[in-house]
């Protein structure tokens, strides 16, 4: 069975931008699905349908084939609490510390704090990030903001990854420890769905790869 199926999705913008043309999709549970595409081609607005931030024009999504349009607020919310979504735009407390950031994060999804902190340190530590635990988030810099968004999604040990662009502003051994974490996440059983023009995380071949173009989806990446 499928876990989430898109059929013959479109998304129109006011007053009238394809920003998806009739796109077809199924994501299988376990699965590692990279998305890539030029600036533009609609892989935010994909995810966005996935977490349901936005909604399709025309077309439907299923989850475990429980169609969208069929789930309440309030169901979508409990559903979502076990999923990490990782945003471009980081939607992260600006005047919250990195620790009640991920706190915050953490609580929603009703983990146990007590179990929790010293995977938090763990990971902060790993990210070289320790020393800022208590800074807020606009004193951070922009590669250190986009660290504390991944690992905030990743400790919650979500069923279902959603990944928009995670490495766009980091340095090459931060993208290394954010691979290899993905690796860890999707073997334990992580479905796993990425956005991406990162040259290492196409080049790695893990997972399945599609590319947007214009709103259409192609098998296979544009330009490897
Ligand atoms: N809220 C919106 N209202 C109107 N147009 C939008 C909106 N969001 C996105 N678009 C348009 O839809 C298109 C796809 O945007 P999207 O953010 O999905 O691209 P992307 O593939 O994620 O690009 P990038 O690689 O730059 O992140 C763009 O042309 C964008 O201008
Ligand atoms: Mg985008």
């Amino acid at each position: 069975m499928s876990f989430i199926r898109l059929e013959k999705i479109n998304k129109i913008y006011p007053p009238y931008f394809r920003a998806l043309v009739n796109i077809n999709l199924e994501i299988e549970k376990g699965d590692f699905l990279l998305i890539t595409g030029p600036t533009g081609a609609g892989k935010t607005t994909l995810l966005k349908l996935i977490y349901r931030e936005e909604k399709p024009s025309h077309g439907e999504i299923f989850i475990k084939n429980k169609p969208y349009s069929k789930i309440k607020e309030k169901e979508f919310r409990k559903l979502r609490q076990r999923w990490g979504i990782i945003f471009q735009d980081g939607k992260l407390f600006e005047d919250l510390s990195v620790y009640e950031n991920i706190k915050l994060s953490l609580v929603l999804a009703e983990k146990k704090m007590r179990d929790m902190k010293h995977r938090i340190y763990e990971f902060l530590e790993r990210f070289n990030l320790l020393l800022k635990i208590n800074k807020k988030i606009k004193e951070l810099s922009g590669g250190e903001q986009q660290k504390v968004g991944v690992i905030r999604a990743i400790l919650k040990d979500p069923e279902f990854l959603i990944a928009d662009e995670p490495t766009g502003n980091l340095d090459p051994m931060s993208i290394y420890e954010i691979i290899n974490i993905l690796k860890e996440l999707h073997q334990k059983g992580t479905t796993i769905v990425l956005a991406t023009h990162d040259p290492t995380i196409l080049n790695l071949k893990i997972g399945k790869l599609i590319t947007l173009e214009k709103g259409e989806l192609i098998e296979g990446c544009y330009f490897l």
